[in-house]
């Protein structure tokens, strides 16, 4: 089974995005509601969270693990590398590789949770690919509890966006990242608000691309991920709420059974 975690819902706009280019291949999900936003937590405390949801997909048979989260992705991805004995993708690489490959004028904006825009790790790895590139970043700590709350058109989370998105429209970004799995959940209204000429790079796409061209160059796991007698895709939460079981049914376009269980 392919492994995805993220602090929450988000990550299961990554999830559904590889259901959708890798229907034949089974995924174990894990959101750890009970613990988030991941994007106010210390480097250590991240570490220590991912290596638990590591654990705990591992234990449910999980053959390659998907960090759906950009705030684990920044702090984590080398820690769990050396960690885990199977293979580790983090949703960061395949984002800043497309941002650095469609901006035009190098001009790029990135927003994310605090965790990840203090990492600095998109603009050191973008300006790595381009080192002419000008990159944006700004933090949006409010976003991740207004999805989590399912506030996806409400006048407040409109205006909240419109003041983080401020700076970025200031700086003519040509190109922007949504560094947070959570944010393709209001890609409708970012779009409008950073300019309908500026490219929106979804985190969620762009590492369901990632995972198919990995297992495209490893044929022999994406054979071993076949070969299982799983037949559906679980979804596990450390805690559910009405709200979160709307979110998931909004992503999937279908009913969600999500499993609580206590790591
Ligand atoms: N979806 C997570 C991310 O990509 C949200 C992090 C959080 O819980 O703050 O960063």
């Amino acid at each position: 089974m392919i492994g995805i975690f993220d602090s929450g819902v988000g990550g299961m706009t990554v999830a559904r995005a590889i259901e959708q280019l890798c229907p034949d291949l089974p995924l174990v999900y894990f959101g750890d509601i009970a613990r988030t936003p991941y994007g106010s937590k210390s480097p250590e405390t991240l570490v220590r969270y991912a290596q638990n949801n590591v654990d705990f997909l591992l234990a449910q048979g999980a053959r390659l693990i998907v960090i759906a989260c950009n705030s684990a992705a920044s702090t984590a991805t080398d820690a769990l590398q050396q960690y885990c004995t199977v293979p580790v993708l983090d949703v960061i690489t395949p984002a800043v590789v497309k941002a650095a490959e469609v901006s035009k004028t190098g001009r790029i904006g990135v927003i994310g949770t605090r965790a990840t825009v203090r990492s600095r790790i998109y603009s050191e790895r973008i300006t790595a690919l381009r080192p002419e590139a000008r990159v944006f970043s700004a933090a949006c700590p409010l976003l991740v509890p207004l999805v989590e709350e399912g506030w996806l058109n409400r006048r407040e989370t409109k205006m909240i966006l419109r003041r983080y998105l401020h700076p970025l429209r200031r700086q003519q970004v040509d190109t922007l990242v949504l560094g947070c799995t959570h944010y393709p959940l209001l890609k409708q209204l970012i779009g409008p608000r950073i300019g309908s000429r500026v490219k929106l790079i979804d985190s969620s796409v762009v590492m369901a691309g990632q995972v198919r061209d990995f297992l495209v160059a490893h044929p022999d796991l994406r054979k071993r991920l076949q070969n299982t007698t799983v037949t559906e895709n679980r979804f596990y939460v450390s805690d559910c709420t009405d709200i979160v079981e709307e979110t998931a049914a909004r992503i999937f376009g279908r009913p969600i059974k999500l499993q609580t269980v206590e790591l």
